[in-house]
């Protein structure tokens, strides 16, 4: 098991990508403080921590925090897999949709690094935040949360720096479309769906959409001891959509 006596905490756990990570580190054995904003996972397991509330809020954050501090007193895994998808022409976007983007995406990512990385311990720690292709590579509609997805990336790679010397490695991992609820409901609002969704895997070199599973076998990489020299990167999972 490689994350066993392994302390993590995983945001956005409640649905998707957070919702495959818990499970690939339960399966190795780590100790799991989730959160997400619905009231109760669909699964809960007797041995994980389940706290609900909005990572945009401080105090929220700073209880998860007290929370992990409590039940540990050290963590040793953040896995920052909660976010915002928002699309829109750039001119047509309100104010208030592009404060949510980079609060959603970006800013609630800067407060669970603020509020639990001090609780790493001396030994040091590991964080992998989930951004996105779109945080490399700009998309017509999308421009706001590429503007968050890239900024979680110089996010990331400064915090790798700044935390270099504590051991700290800080990490990214950019997936493609991946094949989650939010994305299975978009399709499916679509007049043809079958024919949207083969419209989007023709833009992929891979030819298809990834699975959540795919997605977390890379955070999985980037938290346990096997990157053991790897900070401040950036590994896209995303068929190949970033190498043209
Ligand atoms: N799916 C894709 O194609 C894709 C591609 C590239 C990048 N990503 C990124 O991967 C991550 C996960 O995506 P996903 O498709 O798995 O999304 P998802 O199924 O919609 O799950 C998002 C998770 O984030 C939580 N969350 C959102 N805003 C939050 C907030 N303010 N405070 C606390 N929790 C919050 C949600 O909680 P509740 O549901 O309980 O409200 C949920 O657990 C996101 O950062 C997304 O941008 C996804």
């Amino acid at each position: 098991m490689r994350l066993k006596h392994v302390n993590a905490v995983i945001t956005g756990a409640s649905s998707g990508i957070g919702q495959a990570v818990a499970s690939h580190f339960r399966r190795e054995g780590a100790n799991l403080l989730l959160t997400g904003r619905r009231p109760e996972l669909t699964e809960n397991r007797p041995d994980d921590l389940y706290l609900p509330g909005d990572l945009n809020q401080e105090a929220f954050v700073a209880e998860l925090a007290a929370r992990a501090a409590d039940r540990w007193g050290t963590v040793d895994v953040v896995v920052l897999c909660h976010g915002l998808q928002a699309s829109s022409p750039l001119e047509k976007m309100s104010y208030d949709d592009a404060r949510d983007v980079l609060h959603g995406n970006l800013l609630s990512a800067f407060l669970v690094m603020k509020h639990l990385m001090p609780l790493a311990p001396e030994s040091g720690a590991s964080m992998v935040c989930v951004s996105s292709r779109l945080g490399m590579v700009g998309k017509p509609g999308e421009t706001l949360y590429s503007a968050a997805k890239g900024g979680l990336i110089a996010l990331a790679r400064g915090a790798a720096i700044e935390w270099a010397s504590r051991n700290i490695r800080v990490n990214v991992v950019a997936p493609g479309l991946t094949l989650t609820p939010v994305i299975e409901a978009s399709i499916q609002q679509r007049s043809d769906p079958a024919a949207y969704q083969r419209t989007r895997e023709d833009s992929i070199p891979l030819r298809r959409l990834a699975t959540p599973e795919e997605v977390a076998d890379a955070v999985l990489f980037l938290a346990c001891s096997e990157s053991s020299y790897v900070t401040g990167a950036v590994l896209p999972v995303d068929g190949g959509y970033t190498a043209f």
